[in-house]
């Protein structure tokens, strides 16, 4: 993989020291120059013979370089620097100017497919150093890169900037398909082409901090890449706070991408010899469109992120929707029960369950007081996990562990642990403030949130953890230094996380943010899923499913069945089988059929689950370009696979008009196709008695025959030995 040549523990500066960082099928190659500069000189598909690495840079004939630092791999500012930086500071001395330059670089071999690259800068004028890292995932073509800022001055350093990544690309032009935003409407990408000047992708949101913006986008080279074809860089931060993107076009019409923690308000004073360690920027690049990049980053983040990637998920009924917050211990019993009879693993208690001075009975009171309400729950959690398991369902509660009401008792005893500005009103998200976890005490409490319920109920089987509120007035009443506020409230989160993991490591844990707010790789590493959104309409789920799914595999999407939408049960119940199939509805409100139906789908999602949850998707019809919506899961030994098929479009006549091309099946094998998952009643115009070939079915396709009297087919396709 790594050239033998540069396959030493450590290396010191040759004339020009060529450092690659290699996978599959890329190569990000890194040089230090005579100089000691050290700049990116190719950055895409891995040449057959390395030593014209050195070349590349002659073969362009751009406008000049007058820095001689535009590929810089970790800009600096204040001396020669020209355009946006990577990091700039304040020195001991309050000189503002940083030169960075190579000093070694070290490589280690992790395992077959992991290795880590560390590459040492250093200011010649001070006693400043940072260090850069690659981890990069060879088989999954994916690099995470992140920075360690460290100093020996004579007194304190201030960080204006402190970015993880700094990557240059080459190329004719630069198309940036990026997200946004709101409640219910989260994962909308929209895609423009990217013009000289900056463009920037951040959140100052604090937490709940991909609201308006999550972190991860898309950049094509040379023109937009589609679903199999063209250059194309899936990008995001590993981070669940303030995150700042800038891509910028230089005048030399480069792409420069620098990534990490947003420094908006946040000037970090580093004090000699403290460690600065910035989150993780995260990539991957694909020369074969968006479905290869997809797939590598689904399957780097079961194998090394995710947690419990490669293991199993619980289905549920949860009863946010189908109660509220007015429930009691008699009307769960019926739910318990429901949770049993619809087939489903688990039942999840969800918000409501707490507080007594000021009850849990509306969004306005009680957050902070996490002890059982005695009027709905006077025989506590502890009889609830028996019932459960009376029933042979587990049990699951929900918490939202950093928020409090300002009428709740934790309130009223520790006004001091609550985020807000000393001398100005308090600003509610929610009706709800933000704990202050950068303070200690406040993880504690936090951490004791959880200890506590797993403690008084060891058999709690699951955990949904939410976030309903941004920060405003962001001032914490202990805190030294104002400016590190954001950067510690993140690293409180990931202490107490840390904690419950050290406690707890397999519990499964649901990141809920008020629908989607939270998702990224730096929290998943602590949950085994996500909440996409509050919007469960299937329709806008099949949309919104299908952004989320370029960067999150399927096993790690919570998808419930809800009253949300026109659909029939059986539309709503397929689109959330393309993830992990969770229910939220009245089963007792069910018709005769409609509860069969969903019976049986959860029993065949049930042998079908290992598929979507590990198999490698390919997205065969775009919603956004086609009336039918299509989506593949296939194994790994293209022998098995489920393919999802809906109308997305209910104008008069709407049909597959045209045979749906697959994808990632074995071109010599044979296949079998047969509908699947049949509303009770009713049979398919699909006779699952012909076979074809791979070939066919990838040249020729398949018709799902989806019209407006089959809106949801599923498909199984089976290979014929
Ligand atoms: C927001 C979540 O997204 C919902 O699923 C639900 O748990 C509510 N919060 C409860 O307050």
């Amino acid at each position: 993989m790594i050239s033998a040549s540069i396959m030493v523990a450590s290396a010191k500066l040759t004339a020009q020291t060529i450092i690659p960082i290699e996978t599959q099928n890329n190569a990000l190659i890194l040089q230090a120059d005579a100089d000691k500069d050290l700049g990116t000189i190719y950055f895409g598909k891995k040449l057959s013979n390395s030593s014209e690495y050195s070349q590349v840079l002659n073969v362009f004939k751009q406008t000049p370089d007058y820095t001689g630092m535009l590929n810089s791999a970790y800009t600096g500012s204040g001396s020669r620097n020209l355009l946006e930086p990577a990091i700039t500071v304040t020195h001991a001395d309050g000189n503002n100017s940083l030169d960075l330059k190579y000093v070694s670089h070290d490589l280690k071999k992790i395992d077959d497919d992991v290795t880590l690259l560390s590459i040492v800068l250093k200011d010649p004028a001070y006693n400043f150093t940072v260090t850069l890292y690659y981890k990069s995932y060879y088989k999954e073509d994916v690099v995470e890169q992140w920075s360690s800022i460290k100093h020996n001055e004579k007194g304190n350093v201030t960080l204006h900037k402190y970015a993880s990544a700094n990557l240059h690309i080459k190329g004719a032009g630069y198309y940036l398909n990026q997200y946004h935003g709101d409640w219910a409407k989260e994962m909308q990408s929209e895609e423009s082409k990217l013009t000289h000047g900056i463009k920037t992708l951040d959140t100052k949101l604090g937490t709940r901090a991909n609201l308006f913006q999550p972190s991860v986008f898309m950049v094509s080279v040379n023109k937009p890449a589609t679903e199999d074809e063209g250059t194309v860089l899936f990008g995001a931060l590993e981070y669940s706070g303030n995150f700042r993107t800038d891509l910028e076009v230089d005048y030399q019409d480069n792409l420069r991408i620098i990534s990490g923690i947003n420094n908006y308000a946040s000037p970090y004073t580093l004090k000699p010899n403290e460690e600065f360690v910035t989150p993780v920027f995260l990539y991957t690049l694909s020369t074969q469109g968006k479905g290869v990049a997809s797939r590598n980053l689904q399957s780097w983040a079961r194998n090394y992120k995710l947690l419990d990637g490669k293991g199993t998920r619980l289905t549920l009924l949860n009863n946010w929707e189908a109660t509220y917050f007015d429930f009691n211990e008699s009307k769960l019993a019926g739910l318990l029960k429901d949770t049993k009879k619809l087939g489903v693993d688990l039942f999840l208690l969800d918000d409501g369950w707490f507080a007594n001075k000021y009850p849990r009975n509306g969004d306005v009171a009680g957050l902070g007081d996490w002890e059982e309400n005695k009027e709905k729950l006077p025989n506590g959690i502890s009889s609830l996990v028996k019932e459960a398991q009376n029933n042979s369902v587990k049990f699951g509660i929900w918490i939202e562990p950093e928020m409090v009401n300002p009428k709740s008792v934790l309130y009223e005893k520790h006004p001091d642990w609550v985020v807000k500005q000393p001398k100005r009103d308090e600003y509610y998200f929610r009706n709800q403030l933000i704990l202050d976890l950068t303070n200690p005490k406040v993880q504690d409490f936090v951490f004791g949130v959880v200890d506590g319920l797993f403690t008084k109920n060891p058999d709690l089987a699951y955990i949904k953890w939410d976030c309903n509120a941004v920060i405003y007035n962001a001032h914490s009443a202990t805190l030294k230094n104002q400016s590190h506020f954001y950067i510690e409230y993140v690293r409180g989160l990931y202490k107490v996380l840390e904690r419950i993991r050290a406690k707890y490591p397999t519990v499964p844990m649901m990141l809920c943010s008020g629908g989607g707010g939270r998702v990224d790789y730096a929290a998943l590493k602590y949950f085994t899923e996500f909440w996409p959104s509050d919007n469960t309409d299937p329709l806008e789920r099949i949309f919104m499913q299908w952004e989320y799914s370029y960067f999150y595999p399927a096993i790690a999407s919570s998808n419930h069945v809800t009253d949300w939408g026109k659909q029939p049960i059986k539309f709503r119940t397929d689109v959330a089988m393309m993830g992990k199939l969770g229910f939220d509805i009245v089963v007792s409100h069910l018709k005769e059929n409609d509860l069969k139906y969903c019976q049986d789908a959860i029993k065949v999602y049930n042998e079908i689950k290992p598929i979507i949850w590990q198999g490698n998707q390919y997205r065969l019809s775009n919603p956004k370009e086609s009336s039918v919506a299509s989506m593949l899961y296939m194994d790994e030994n293209k022998s098995s696979g489920v393919i999802f098929n809906y109308l997305v479009n209910y104008r008069y006549g709407v049909n597959s008009s045209l045979p749906i091309l697959l994808k990632g099946l074995d071109a010599a094998k044979k296949y079998k196709i047969e509908e699947i998952n049949l509303y009770p009643g009713t049979s398919s115009s699909i006779k699952g008695d012909k076979s074809y070939t791979g070939d066919f079915l990838m040249k020729v396709g398949f018709n799902p025959d989806v019209n407006s009297s089959r809106t949801s087919v599923i498909l199984k396709i089976e290979e014929v030995k």
